[in-house]
């Protein structure tokens, strides 16, 4: 295990490990200046002291389906998802209107795209296609998260050439045992281990820079005996190696069995939060369905920004987009209701 890493700490955020100090010094290295200077907006953005015309961010949910099941995940919650998502949760968004969602994008020099969100990106059979469009309409920064069960050898090689700039395999597990524990309804750990390796040696061969790979484990009850092996094993073979905190998908659901030892909390009980501000309606929006919506949280259909039809734009500029950006800026999350919930059942 390499000296320069940090220990994994339960501190409630995302804790980022990486070989190099900085994936995203990493990312400018590769692509170059304008990276850097993308990145240098993003932290202002991300600081709360620029407020863009447009997002910098697009946050795609193409659909709503996956092949497993993971206990933590809000797809295992059907209920949750009909309620919350609205609409149908699975017909795929079409690639006619995925592209006009990059072309408005484009026009404005958006920066980043995430086409993936509550489901598997790699069930879309032509998903490198999202990705190239993406690519091809100037994009700098395309990522998606994967479970990698769909990744066969000639995937692999597809996605290596379309555009994509972060990939990173969600694991969640080092035993096979805990594996399927964790990621119910998966193929065997070996086999998605196999492809997953297949895919860094494709990529090491083919001398492709990009994607930065990565390998993460949302740590919970049932895996956080395995965080260290879990660390050790990849962290020779990826960028990066994440570990997510465990956000409870439904405030009404009693999660109290998956919160990892150290970080016991009763998500009924109200802690007092001091100071929050929430960067997403800054960064981003959400698109899922027609429905444009302010950040990623399950119930963000009740934060709708706008509908589609409309545009981007006129959401992102839009009363609420603009409403939620001055409670956040002034860190008034109580006053949305919404926020309120999300805040004090997910905040540390
Ligand atoms: C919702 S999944 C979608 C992409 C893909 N299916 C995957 O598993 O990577 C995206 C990420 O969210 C993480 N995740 C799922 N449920 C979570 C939860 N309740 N708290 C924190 N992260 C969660 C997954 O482990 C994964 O890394
Ligand atoms: S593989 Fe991803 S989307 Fe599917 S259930 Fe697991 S965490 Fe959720
Ligand atoms: S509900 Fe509010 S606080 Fe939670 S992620 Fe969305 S904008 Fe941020």
């Amino acid at each position: 295990m390499q000296e320069n890493i940090a220990k994994y700490t339960t501190d409630g955020n995302v804790v980022f490990l990486s070989k190099e100090k900085d994936i995203n010094k990493k990312l400018s290295d590769i692509i170059g200046e304008k990276f850097k200077k993308y990145r240098e907006k993003w932290d202002k953005v991300n600081n709360f002291e620029l407020v863009t015309d447009f997002p910098m961010f697009l946050h795609l949910d193409l659909f709503q389906v996956c092949n497993y099941q993971c206990p933590h995940c809000n797809i295992s919650d059907p209920d949750l998802l009909k309620k919350a998502y609205k609409g149908s949760i699975s017909e795929k968004m079409d690639f006619d209107k995925y592209k006009r969602i990059v072309d408005e994008g484009s026009e404005h020099n958006c920066p980043s795209i995430e086409p993936q969100g509550v489901n598997e990106p790699l069930l879309v059979k032509n998903f490198e296609e999202y990705c190239q469009y993406a690519h091809k309409k100037g994009f700098i920064d395309i990522m998606i998260n994967s479970n990698a069960s769909a990744l066969t050898e000639k995937r692999a090689k597809k996605l290596l050439d379309s555009g994509l700039t972060r990939f990173r395999f969600s694991l969640d597990a080092f035993s096979p045992e805990t594996y399927k524990k964790v990621r119910v309804g998966s193929l065997p750990l070996d086999k998605v281990v196999k492809q997953i390796e297949k895919f860094l040696e494709l990529k090491e061969k083919g001398n492709y820079k990009l994607p930065v790979t990565g390998v993460s484990m949302c740590v919970l009850k049932q895996n956080q005996h395995e965080v260290d092996d879990f660390q050790n094993f990849w962290i020779d073979k990826v960028d990066m190696v994440t570990f997510q905190s465990f956000q409870p998908p439904n405030a009404k659901k009693d999660y109290s069995n998956f919160y990892p030892d150290e970080t016991e909390k009763k998500p009924k009980q109200k802690k007092k939060i001091k100071s929050f501000r929430c960067p997403q309606p800054f960064q981003r929006v959400v698109i899922r369905n027609d429905l444009i919506t302010a950040c990623c949280n399950t119930f963000s259909t009740q934060l709708t920004l706008g509908n589609l039809k409309d545009g981007i734009y006129n959401a992102w500029n839009g009363k609420l987009a603009n409403e939620l950006r001055y409670i956040h800026q002034n860190g008034m999350w109580e006053l949305n209701p919404t926020c309120k919930i999300c805040v004090e059942t997910t905040a540390n």
